[in-house]
């Protein structure tokens, strides 16, 4: 794992958007695994300016979400499918053809699964995926207990992340039970994964992920083993970390290295 530690929210988005921008710039044709939450809110917006102001075309780009609440349609305001169209796709050239995101209404939600996984298939698979981080561990809606080889999938939210997401509905009894989300074993075929954290709050579940043994119990442990993970973290997310100061060192080697090329 790469680990770059930010000063704080702002700069953790910027980070994370200079890496996606240089790569759809590199690959116009990217297939980008994207996340829904409050993490990865500053990256779309720096997604949106760099379109509106310096042109980046997303025209030839092609998207798929994590996750999506089980009963909410793309009307709700809470469903992923409307935060996304407003947070990014509404302001971006890109057909909304070319965005997936699990189908909460789909009417047989176990063959739905199977089509998503196919449609990845068919895009021949992503290239970078955006992940947040549950403050119980989660990647997508992988609550703890979540097979690491899981493909995507119908769950049972947790109750902390039911408890986490109430902050967006009226009340807590309007939060979804069930979500369909990618499998971890999904996320973990990406070619790349961009993993984001911002806050005291994460810095528990963050421990876990880059530090803690790789245990169902906190499914983001699992990108331990891929090949190229890229954890992005302000300073509070990574205020647990053991070893942050050989991460900040390795990242300041990185920068040197890079500055003599
Ligand atoms: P958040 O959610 O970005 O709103 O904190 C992250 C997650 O639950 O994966």
């Amino acid at each position: 794992m790469e680990i770059i530690v930010t000063k704080d929210y702002e700069e953790m988005s910027d980070k994370a958007a200079e890496i996606v921008i240089a790569a759809i710039k590199a690959s116009p044709e990217l297939v980008l695994g994207l996340a829904t939450g409050s993490t990865p809110e500053g990256l779309y917006e720096r997604l949106v300016t760099a379109h509106k102001e310096d042109g980046l075309d997303f025209s030839h780009m092609t998207t798929f979400n994590l996750d999506e609440y089980v009963g909410l349609g793309p009307d709700h305001e809470q469903s992923y499918r409307f935060f996304m169209d407003t947070h990014l796709f509404d302001h971006i050239n890109i057909s909304k053809e070319r965005t997936h995101v699990p189908d909460g209404l789909a009417a047989d939600p176990v063959q739905y699964c199977k089509l998503y996984e196919e449609m990845i298939q068919d895009a021949d698979g992503i290239d970078i995926q955006v992940l947040g981080i549950g403050r119980d561990g989660h990647l997508g809606f992988n609550e703890p207990g979540t097979s690491l080889s899981s493909r995507t999938q119908l769950v049972a939210l947790a109750p902390e992340t039911i408890e986490d997401n109430s902050r967006f509905f009226d009340s807590e009894d309007e939060v979804p039970h069930f979500a369909l989300t990618m499998g971890v074993q999904s996320i973990l075929e990406a070619r790349k994964c961009l993993l984001l954290a911002s806050g005291e709050g994460k810095a528990e579940a963050l421990k876990g992920c880059v530090e803690g043994p790789i245990t169902s119990m906190l499914t983001a442990s699992a990108l331990q083993v891929h090949p190229d993970a890229i954890v992005i973290v302000d300073e509070a997310a990574a205020s647990r970390l053991e070893r942050l100061d050989y991460y900040k060192w390795v990242q300041q080697a990185r920068e040197q290295i890079a500055g003599t090329h």
